[in-house]
């Protein structure tokens, strides 16, 4: 079988640009760390910012226009106003409410939906041609809530899904042995959150498969005790909630990245939320991280790596358990 499953109409566009506007909603932590990742790492020429919070935009733009002889020459410009996002390559969505101590993504569904109603056409109309990032919780249900809204093709709506979920895990098993982050392969799937999924039989460190490998302690590597690893990762957020108040910086970087293969068309593999529908044997109608080739033109393609039989039920397990929280709505 092919290694990927193509998506359709996915060429790219007659014409590439070489200057990119971004456009963040929500200047929160996590927006702000979106912002200033993408900022550091040169991907933007034009950044606005919108949220309703008048003086905390005009506050946070003139702030990152204070580092202009720091960074890159860039036009940052905000306003409450959807005008200012007008031609952006990207649209990142972080507005809205965010978990509590204790609380799941789920629960903030009902707080985040209304919102999302009244953002993504303000920004389609104003960016037809743009890519939608969504990173607001629950990602995976307003991802699928946004594709809905904006009538753009699936492969140009996007969410932030389990990139980060396996950021933590590779960070993770790297630690165990005490190699680089960047030479442990693999992935986590489906949901990003409590139902996700580690893909154990393709995690690979430094090529070699993880599955009965030795760490540096001894410690032998079964599905069973790779088992921590995984609650470790859907605790991840929990504990640095209780800790901090919020998550920000690794999404950040986990944003910045996805934007990097998305307008230098880097055709990087990452597992993000995509519609899953037809992949993987998913039946459901929902968005979900799969790993996924990213360039100019949004979702390339969707890489078809061997699961294994509890691999498939978990993720399947994973879409039913998004599918039946979303289907209680009405978009
Ligand atoms: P925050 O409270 O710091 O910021 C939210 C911002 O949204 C505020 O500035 C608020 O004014 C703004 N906002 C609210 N309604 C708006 C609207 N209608 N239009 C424009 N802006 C609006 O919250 P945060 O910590 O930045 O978290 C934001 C979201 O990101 C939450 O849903 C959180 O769960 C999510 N999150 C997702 C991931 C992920 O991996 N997908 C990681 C971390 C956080
Ligand atoms: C995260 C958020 C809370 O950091 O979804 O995983």
């Amino acid at each position: 079988r092919p290694m990927f499953s193509q998506i359709p109409d996915s060429d790219l566009p007659s014409t590439v640009k070489t200057s990119f506007k971004i456009t963040v909603v929500g200047v929160g932590n996590v927006g702000m760390a979106c912002a200033q990742t993408c900022l550091t790492e040169d991907l933007v020429d034009e950044l606005a910012l919108v949220d309703i919070q008048a003086d905390k935009l005009r506050g946070e733009m003139l702030d990152l226009q204070h580092a202009a002889a720091f960074l890159p020459r860039v036009k940052i410009v905000a306003d409450c106003s959807y005008a200012v996002s007008a031609g952006s390559d990207i649209c990142i969505v972080t507005a809205g409410a965010r978990q509590r101590e204790g609380e799941t993504r789920l629960s903030l569904l009902d707080r985040n939906l209304s919102l999302f109603k009244s953002i993504i056409p303000e920004l389609v109309r104003h960016s037809p041609d743009t890519i939608l990032l969504i990173v607001s919780n629950p990602v995976d249900i307003l991802t699928h809530l946004s594709w809905k809204l904006s009538g753009l093709p699936p492969n140009r709506v996007i969410g932030t899904g389990t990139n980060l979920d396996s950021s933590r895990l590779r960070f993770l098993i790297a630690d165990k042995f005490d190699v680089n982050a960047h030479n442990i392969h693999g992935y986590m799937v489906g949901e990003h959150g409590d139902s996700s999924v580690p893909l154990w039989s393709s995690l690979t460190v430094a090529n070699v498969p993880v599955l009965n490998l030795y760490d540096k302690n001894g410690v032998k590597y079964t599905k069973e005790t790779l088992k921590e690893f995984h609650e470790a990762v859907v605790g991840s957020a929990y504990q640095v909630i209780k800790l901090k108040g919020y998550t920000s910086w690794a999404i950040g970087y986990s944003t910045a990245s996805l934007v990097k293969s998305l307008l230098r068309d880097q055709r990087r593999i990452h597992p993000v939320s995509v519609r899953a529908k037809g992949f993987y044997g998913i039946e459901h109608d929902v968005y979900l991280s799969l790993p996924s080739q990213l360039g100019r033109a949004g979702v390339l393609g969707v890489a078809n790596l061997p699961l294994e039989e509890d691999e498939m039920q978990e993720l399947q397990q994973s879409a039913k358990a998004i599918w039946e929280t979303q289907n209680k709505l009405h978009f």
